[in-house]
């Protein structure tokens, strides 16, 4: 039996969880700092950390509390130490660092996306690798192969914004309260998706990357042109256009994906995932063509603990450990070993 005690710290959620032989969440904690940076229209990197500083330690208590343990009953302290916010992360494997030492536990560092797609493991027992991933949140829009718990293959990726930070800006500029994501889930479903015409980039001789920059910049074009002209916006309709031409962009290469890699399991992760309208038009594709998917619960979707704590059973069975010289990173790839 392997009880992992995990942090996370990447962004605006300060969060920790103990997971038992993985899959099991024996607690899951999350405080979201989402409120007070909607007053900013955004994450104020600064704020992030200093709200990690401030309740890492009461949320720590609060797990163990939840799950009825002591740091006695731990085998091993787990960190998100990479991707984010720097200072953010820095927070989170501080900590981590510390509550190794004292408790003489050994450190096991975890990448974030892999913590996404695990986020799965918990939400379906049945789910073993290998099988193709979409991970889309709001700093990473990809499609991985995960052959192993540990082994990934990057098949395509976006070349500039990720999908959830297109969500964001357009939301920002319609208006919408920050994190825009949601609020456009549900401003799109009351508007007509062909109203207004946006692109759909294509990046030649990579088929299976993406780019939503391009996108992003028509909305907004499309917002001022309308302020300028003094023509009325239809809010809801260009929120639907904007959410029909994020899916067309991923829904196909996501079934190319699975093609190419030879997998006929599809799974998603991210809180882009939590999309309606993406999971309407993924189900539908993927059904089409006899590939089994799963899609995790809206819970699982968002920055937690719960996937950091079930990846890293898979990390420190695969043999993964780190000093306490262990640092963060704000960027690293999936499939970099860190070090
Ligand atoms: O995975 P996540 O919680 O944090 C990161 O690691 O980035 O993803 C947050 C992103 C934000 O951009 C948010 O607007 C977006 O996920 N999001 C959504 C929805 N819910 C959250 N985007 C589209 N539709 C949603 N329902
Ligand atoms: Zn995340």
């Amino acid at each position: 039996m392997t009880t992992i005690l995990a942090i996370e710290s990447s962004c605006d959620e300060t969060a920790v969880a103990i997971s038992r032989d993985g899959r099991e969440i024996l607690s899951s904690v999350v405080l979201s700092q989402a409120d007070m940076h909607a007053l900013y229209g955004g994450v104020v990197p600064e704020i992030a950390s200093r709200k990690h500083m401030e309740s890492i330690v009461e949320l720590t208590r609060q797990a163990l509390r939840e799950a009825n343990l002591t740091a006695k009953d731990l085998d091993a302290v787990a960190v998100t130490y990479a991707p984010g916010l720097i200072g953010a992360l820095l927070v989170g494997v501080g900590f981590a660092k510390g509550y190794a030492y004292a408790n003489s536990l050994p450190l096991i560092p975890v990448h974030h996306i892999r913590g996404h797609i695990a986020a799965n493991y918990i939400a379906f027992p049945d789910l073993t690798p290998p099988f193709v991933c979409l991970v889309a949140s709001g700093g990473h829009t990809l499609l991985v192969d995960v052959k192993d718990y540990t082994e990934f293959e990057i098949l395509g990726s976006t070349r500039d914004d990720a999908a959830g930070e297109a969500f964001d800006k357009c939301a920002r500029v319609l208006g919408l309260p920050y994190p825009g994501g949601a609020a456009m889930d549900k401003l799109a479903k009351e508007g007509d998706k062909t109203r207004y015409k946006l692109p759909r980039a294509k990046i030649q001789g990579e088929e299976l990357d993406m780019s939503f920059s391009g996108l992003k910049t028509a909305v907004i074009n499309t917002v001022h042109h309308a302020e300028q002209v003094g023509e009325e916006l239809n809010k809801a309709d260009l929120a639907a256009s904007f959410t029909e031409a994020v899916c067309d962009t991923i829904v196909p290469r996501a079934i190319s994906a699975c093609k190419k890699a030879g997998r006929d399991t599809f799974v998603i992760a991210g809180g882009v995932a939590a999309n309606s309208h993406l999971r309407t038009r993924l189900n539908a594709e993927t059904q089409k063509h006899n590939i089994k998917t799963y899609f995790p619960p809206l819970s699982l979707c968002g920055d937690n603990a719960a996937m950091i704590a079930c990846q890293a059973y898979f990390e420190y069975q695969a043999g993964v450990r780190a000093g306490l010289d262990l640092n963060a990173y704000a960027t690293m790839a999936i499939d970099e070993k860190g070090e």
